[in-house]
């Protein structure tokens, strides 16, 4: 009888013990893998609440304590004191890099940023007002056709390769898509600029007049990816590992993430945030939404609260709401009645029982619009933020699935409620 073992006793008496694994930090498992083999039983978890789909290096999340670390380094220290590029790698190769490797992984990132000319054509199929979304998950879906010549999963070189491909080119068809949106001529990638430079200059500069970038603008891009760069086995990235784990092509399953990221329970949130505070238009109208929210019969819910695992505040919705302050200072914005709806809303919400309860509180997505907005990016955008920053995590998380040695297609079972067997009866007899 091992130690850290749960032993299940059957109702035919039988009893099967199931192995208690721990990590290096937070809840242990209960390892069920032989459950159905000795038991002819299924465990079941809609949603998986309770249930970890694998083991993980990347990163891990606390949600009563409101911890985040990426690699073992807590995001308040990461958003401080690093960048983009610089949390990318360290997410990629599981270390901080020194100065040279930095240089060399910047570089790197830089001389990939333009698209193959060819898929540049696909833009004139959309319609000028397409969701960037929809362009965004088609055109990154569209890179399998483009280079799977270099596509060996089981080439390091060729995972590599990938990651560089779709951290430098995603920018490049962002900028692409809102530039349909606007009517405006593509912007082509510039190697002297940094990632948040060159998608500012991408999305904002036209042929016409000199384009001139704002370092806060810069810089609140640059902390905002940080804080979207990865969060363990969410929707999206679960989505990225169970299309990648057939051995389908990495661009596809990254496609397959932007999608699922797209919806407003996850990445889309952000959208529909600005679109409800819109919606509630002043600080009178906020006790009738809440109550809306708390509504069970009305499915109107408080976009921007609550989450899964968060059962406190979400630390980087803390850090982004200190930052909206600092970008609407900075950028003399002084029209900021959404922010301080948004804020007053946060304040009744959190005071109201229901959401002191349900452990409702904001997330990520729920003071990031307004900074979006802040720097000129119109609200259809905000998911494609989301994605470029989430970008980098898909990536990791694709590659340590792909290098796993015990990695196997990932397919749940089920627990079928539909008709029992029964006979085919002729049309004439219906
Ligand atoms: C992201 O997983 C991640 O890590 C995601 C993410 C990431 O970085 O990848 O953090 C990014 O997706 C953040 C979440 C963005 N989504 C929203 O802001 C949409 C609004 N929030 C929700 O719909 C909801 O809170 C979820 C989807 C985020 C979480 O839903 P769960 O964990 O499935 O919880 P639930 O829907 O079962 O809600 C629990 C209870 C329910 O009431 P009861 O049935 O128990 O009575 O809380 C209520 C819900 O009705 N509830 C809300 C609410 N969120 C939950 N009620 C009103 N307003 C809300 N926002």
């Amino acid at each position: 009888m091992t130690e850290d073992a749960y032993r299940l006793k059957s109702p035919d008496g039988s009893e099967l013990e199931l192995p208690v694994r721990s990590g290096t930090v937070g809840p242990d498992v209960i390892d069920i893998a032989g459950l159905y083999k000795a038991q002819g039983i299924f465990t079941y978890d809609p949603g998986f609440v309770s249930t970890g789909s694998c083991e993980s290096d990347i990163t891990f999340i606390d949600g009563e304590q409101g911890i985040l670390m990426y690699r073992g380094y807590p995001v308040e220290q990461l958003a401080k004191h690093s960048s983009f590029i610089e949390v990318s790698y360290l997410l990629q190769h599981g270390e901080l890099p020194t100065a040279d490797e930095l240089s060399e992984f910047d570089n790197t990132i830089r001389v990939h940023t333009m698209l193959n000319e060819g898929m540049l054509s696909f833009f004139k199929g959309f319609r000028y007002d397409a969701h960037p979304m929809a362009m965004l998950s088609a055109i990154v879906g569209s890179m399998s056709a483009y280079y799977h010549d270099e596509m060996n999963a089981s080439n390091p070189a060729h995972r590599d390769i990938f990651a560089h491909r779709i951290l430098a080119k995603l920018p490049t068809i962002a900028a692409a898509a809102y530039k349909l949106n606007v009517g405006q001529p593509f912007i082509y990638p510039r190697n002297d600029l940094n990632y948040t430079e060159n998608l500012l200059h991408m999305l904002f500069a036209v042929p016409a007049e000199p384009y001139e970038i704002d370092p806060v603008a810069a810089e609140a891009l640059d902390l905002l990816f940080i804080l979207h760069a990865d969060h363990e086995q969410n929707c999206s990235t679960s989505t990225v590992r169970m299309a990648g784990s057939s051995g389908a092509n990495p661009y596809s399953a990254i496609a397959a993430g932007i999608a699922a990221l797209w919806g407003p329970a996850h990445g889309g949130a952000n959208e529909a945030v600005l679109n409800m505070l819109e919606e509630i238009g002043d600080v009178s109208q906020i006790g009738k939404y809440v109550e809306k929210a708390k509504d069970k019969n009305d499915p109107f819910r408080l976009m921007g609260f609550g989450h899964r695992v968060y059962k406190n505040f979400d630390p980087r919705a803390t850090i982004i709401r200190e930052m909206a302050y600092k970008v609407l200072e900075k950028l003399d914005r002084k029209d900021t009645p959404l922010f301080d709806l948004a804020q007053e809303l946060e304040q009744v919400a959190l005071k109201d029982d229901y959401f002191i309860e349900k452990n409702l509180y904001p997330n990520v997505d729920f003071y990031s619009g307004i900074i979006y907005r802040a720097l000129g990016i119109p609200t259809s955008m905000f998911t494609v933020m989301f994605a470029l920053g989430r970008s980098v995590g898909w990536t990791a998380h694709w590659r340590e699935m792909i290098a796993d040695p015990k990695g196997k297609i990932a397919r749940p079972r089920q627990l079928y409620t539909g008709p029992a067997a029964r006979d085919y009866v002729d049309v004439s007899k219906r």
